[in-house]
């Protein structure tokens, strides 16, 4: 329940990717003048330049929209700086995020960079990378604005150091409604994986070779981890706290039992797909079914899509009532080239105009409760009506905020191996392992229920 929850940061040993940023780190560089620095003397650093870099991952039609929506927002307020969007392609962060780690490490962190919430952070600020930020979350009074459960997730050590720019629900069935209609399945009957999965049969007999469309392993990941998420949410807090550690674990071999089943009505040639190649083959109707964060709404629109005549959603089976969380956040990397327009960045990042600029297009709500809902579209609307009701929300592993990062590119290479050799036991061996060698990196415990 929100109400109860809370982020335990446990103080263990630092994470082992942490002592390798730490002991690679670059010297801290020299503070950077603001603009309004008397003349340069040949021993002072160089006046700060009126630039800002922009490091994200949104490339797809959708993404591109929302973003340059945002963009649109700060180059209003200041016309005069120079803004430089790097967007480096490949979805969920994963190509993105060793591009930063390798910049950061270099003393060469862009001024602002996506990220998520909850873990992925965690490793800059075990090795002080990153500003504390809790003067600019009382300036903007955020403290009212922003839900606990995303307050918590944006802190470490009691301390703000991101903002959120959203909140994306990630255990979501989006459809093909015309598919559905002409083959008489009524999507609100889908709410458990038999009813499921009779669906894909009745879809697969009209002729719908592939009723599920998948693309390459981190959304493969991402099916699994609503899997895990539908066996319950005592199991999902053991998974993401490094709890499930025994290879015949009942519910994690059940879990990939059922995630064997559905991979039965999956496109073969899912790994060459992007997300939003698989999510197209919804909106054309080669596919009914696609499990993806509510960025794809961002794509339904792209294509001119009508929420409810011409597509629609319905919870994960075995998820209704939970709200899995991706929240997409910046923060202040220490020694920055531009620190004022990286601080005006998160500003209009986390202001209610920069969200309900971003938001509506991208398919998320915004993280602030203050929104003008009657900028966002029928599923977003449904979206925030399901969040305030929500009984539980859990972060997402494969979005970065509920497992240490090493866990969530393990577990999207061992998903991604699955789904070629179907070896319950053999993914079930390769996960529990895994958590157990890396137990010490466990070090947020999450209590979600
Ligand atoms: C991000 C979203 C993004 C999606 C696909 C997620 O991890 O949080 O903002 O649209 O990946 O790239």
């Amino acid at each position: 329940m929100r109400g109860k929850w809370k982020v335990l940061l446990v103080l263990v040993s630092l994470l082992a990717i942490t002592a390798m940023i730490a002991s690679c780190a670059a010297p801290t560089p020299s503070p950077t003048p603001t603009a309004t620095s008397p003349t340069p003397t040949p021993t002072s650093p160089p006046p700060e330049v009126n630039a800002l870099t922009v490091y994200h991952w949104w490339t797809s039609g959708g993404e591109k929209a929302a973003i340059d929506a945002l963009v649109k927002v700060f180059a209003t307020k200041y016309p005069d700086v120079a803004i430089m969007q790097t967007p480096v392609t490949g979805g969920a962060g994963f190509t993105m995020m060793g591009i930063i780690k390798t910049l950061v490490l270099a003393g060469d962190a862009p001024d602002a960079f996506q990220m998520h919430a909850g873990y992925e952070g965690k490793p800059y600020f075990d090795a002080g990378l990153l500003d504390p930020i809790d003067d600019l979350w009382k300036e903007e009074g955020l403290e009212a604005v922003i839900p606990e459960v995303v307050r918590h997730m944006c802190q470490f050590d009691g301390h703000y150091y991101s903002v959120p720019v959203n909140i994306h629900r990630v255990n979501v069935v989006w459809y093909n409604k015309s598919l559905l209609d002409k083959n008489g399945i009524d999507p609100t009957t889908l709410t458990t994986w038999d009813a499921f999965f009779a669906a894909c049969d009745k879809l697969k007999a009209a002729g719908v070779q592939y009723p599920i469309q998948m693309g390459e392993a981190w959304t493969a990941a991402h099916a699994f981890e609503q899997i895990v998420a539908s066996m319950g949410i005592d199991f999902y807090q053991d998974w993401i706290n490094g709890k499930i550690t025994a290879a015949d674990d009942p519910k994690l071999t059940q879990a990939l039992e059922i995630f064997k089943k559905y991979l039965s009505y999956v496109n073969p040639d899912h790994a060459a797909l992007t997300w939003d190649d698989a999510t197209k083959r919804i909106i054309t109707g080669e596919g009914a079914f696609n499990i993806m964060g509510d960025w794809a709404n961002g794509e339904f629109y792209v294509a001119k899509m009508t929420y409810g005549e011409d597509y629609g959603t319905f919870a994960v089976p075995g998820t209704e009532g939970m709200y899995g969380l991706c929240i997409d956040v910046f923060q202040h990397p220490k020694g920055v080239k531009h620190p004022t327009n990286s601080l005006r960045w998160l500003k209009v990042v986390a202001s209610k105009e920069g969200q309900d600029a971003f938001n509506p297009i991208k398919g998320s709500i915004a993280a602030r409760t203050d929104a003008d809902i009657s900028k966002y579209g029928p599923y977003q609307q449904s979206a925030i009506a399901d969040f305030k009701v929500a009984k539980y929300m859990f972060p997402s592993v494969v979005h970065g905020s509920g497992a240490p990062e090493s866990f969530k590119v393990k577990l999207s290479d061992i998903i991604s191996g699955f789904t070629t050799d179907l070896d319950v036991n053999k993914a079930a061996q390769a996960l529990t392992s895994y958590t157990k060698e890396i137990s010490g990196e466990y070090t947020i415990q999450w209590s979600i229920k």
